[in-house]
């Protein structure tokens, strides 16, 4: 969510005014990446976005993540 191909789809997911709830572990993502995006869209859009400090290898994390959604779209990776 804080990479940069999950970032992107983040951006332009809240400017579709979709729900989104975000899990990353900051491995070699950064916090300044949903900075960037919180400036780029409305307020209204940011309060759609959930973020969660956690670990896609944690299954309570997931599970967090994954209550209520529709859709799971996974970037989560280390290059
Ligand atoms: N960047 C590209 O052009 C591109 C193109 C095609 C495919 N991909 C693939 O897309 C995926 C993401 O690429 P990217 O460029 O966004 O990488 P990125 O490093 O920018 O983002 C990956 C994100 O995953 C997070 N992460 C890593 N391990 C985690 C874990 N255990 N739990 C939670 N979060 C974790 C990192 O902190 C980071 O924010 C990779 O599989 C990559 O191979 C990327």
């Amino acid at each position: 969510m804080a990479g940069f191909i999950g970032g992107n789809r983040l951006e332009a997911l809240l400017k579709l005014d979709q729900t989104v709830v975000g899990l990353d572990n900051f491995a070699t993502g950064h916090r300044h990446h949903l900075d960037q995006i919180r400036a780029a869209v409305s307020a209204e859009q940011w309060a759609r976005f959930r973020f969660i400090e956690g670990d896609i290898r944690c299954l309570d994390d997931c599970r967090d993540a994954c209550a209520g959604v529709d859709v799971v779209l996974h970037q989560a990776a280390l290059g």
